[in-house]
Order: C-alpha cells, then structure tokens, then sequence
C-alpha cells in the first residue's frame, strides 16, 4: 500500500460495516473539509443501510456475503481482493461484525483501525453497553484502536469516556456513546491521514510519542 502523502494527495480509505453506518456517515461529512476520502464501502450483510449512506454520496459499495464462503479465510482472501482494487492507505473497521483472520492482519499491519464501544481493555467483544450497566460501572466510553491479531486487543490510539447515569439504560448509552464516536473517529483517521499516527512492535505513536495505554482524551 502506499504512504499518504497529506502535501498532494489525500489518504484514500476503504471503510467495511455490517450495519447502520453512522460512524461511516460521521467520516464521509468530515471527509469533506479533511485530508482523507473514502473510496470504497464493503459490507459483509447485503442490507447494511450504510451501503445506501455510500450511495447516496456516489461511493463505491461492494457486497460480500460471507455465507458464501466455507473458512473465514477465503472470505478474507475475497475481502483483501475487494479492497487491494482500490489500493487503499487506510482500512476502517465502523461497526464491521466480523472477526478478522491473522492472514488479514498481518496483510494490513498497521493500516487497519476500530472503533469500539468500550473503555478497552475493559469489556472488549459485543453488548457491552448492557454488561458496563450489570456491572453497575460508574463510567463507560469508547476506544479507537490499530487492528491486530488480538481480538479488541490492539494498540489503543484514543478514548473518550461519559458518565453513567442513573437514568441510563442500553439504549441511552449507546446513543450517547455513538455521538462521542462520530466525534473521535473522524479526527483519529485524519491523524492517520497527516502521517502522524502510525504503530510500530505493537505500539501506537502519535508524532513519534509512544501513546499511554489508558489513551488520550480528545481535545
Ligand atoms: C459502534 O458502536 C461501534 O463502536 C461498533 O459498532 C457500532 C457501529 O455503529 N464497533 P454504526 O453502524 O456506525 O452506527
């Protein structure tokens, strides 16, 4: 893959979902005014709504059905094919419900972001708006991270946390954190995008200063 180059051209994305997309949404309204563009939408679920959200801003959409293949490495394989049409700088994982083969990760080794809705390493995997709640936590947020063989497990680039209310439930939690998520992801993939965010031994670097584990705050 190629080194974005934010002087000339801008860092070319490949985002994959399997659902709603309004974290996709939230990255193509940025796109508009940043240092990226998305190129490409793949969605392994044929009525994911953020296809007609690609659609409808005139971006490349590909459906693969997963069923259709017998390991999830050929799907894999099928996926790398999809995306390396396209060459992308960058591959964003925004609500894409699918586990990644090793083979995957390590063909995109530090190129692939997630954004979860956790405070990682805390609750990784899904439902965790109604785990934080049964754990009666006092806190929750949301993680965004390099993808790498672990699952959730990868370097953590940036969080942002709320507070829990007692007036809060799944549903509340998970609308208050998607609005924190259409703010965080945007600005993490333009750092990408300015070259300044890059992994390297499993570590995430932000301008060559190794990030925390318990990751920054947004500013
Ligand atoms: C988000 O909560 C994200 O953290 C998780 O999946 C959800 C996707 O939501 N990985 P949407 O499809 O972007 O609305």
């Amino acid at each position: 893959m190629q080194k974005p180059d934010s002087q000339t051209t801008p860092c070319s994305v490949v985002v994959l979902i399997s659902g709603n997309g309004s974290n996709l949404q939230a990255l193509m309204d940025s796109s508009i005014d940043s240092n990226y563009r998305i190129n490409k939408v793949i969605s392994n679920k044929a009525d994911a709504y953020g296809l007609s959200r690609a659609e409808q801003a005139n971006i490349a959409t590909q459906f693969i059905d997963h069923r259709q293949f017998n390991s999830r490495e050929e799907f894999d394989s099928a996926l790398i094919v999809a995306i390396d049409e396209i060459k992308p700088d960058l591959i964003v994982l925004a609500g894409f419900m699918r586990i990644l083969s090793n083979k995957f990760v390590r063909h995109y080794s530090g190129k692939v972001l997630n954004i979860h809705p956790s405070l990682l390493p805390a609750y990784p995997g899904t439902n965790t708006h109604q785990r934080v709640l049964d754990a009666g936590e006092k806190e929750h947020g949301v993680s965004v991270h390099f993808v790498t063989e672990e699952l959730d497990g990868g370097p953590i680039i940036a969080q942002d946390r709320i507070e829990i209310l007692s007036s809060d439930n799944a549903e509340s939690l998970s609308h208050r954190i998607h609005t924190r998520e259409h703010i965080l992801y945007p600005r993490v993939v333009s750092w990408f995008a300015a070259g300044r965010l890059r992994m390297d031994a499993n570590q995430a670097y932000l301008d060559g200063e190794l990030l925390p584990a318990a990751a920054i705050k947004p500013t």
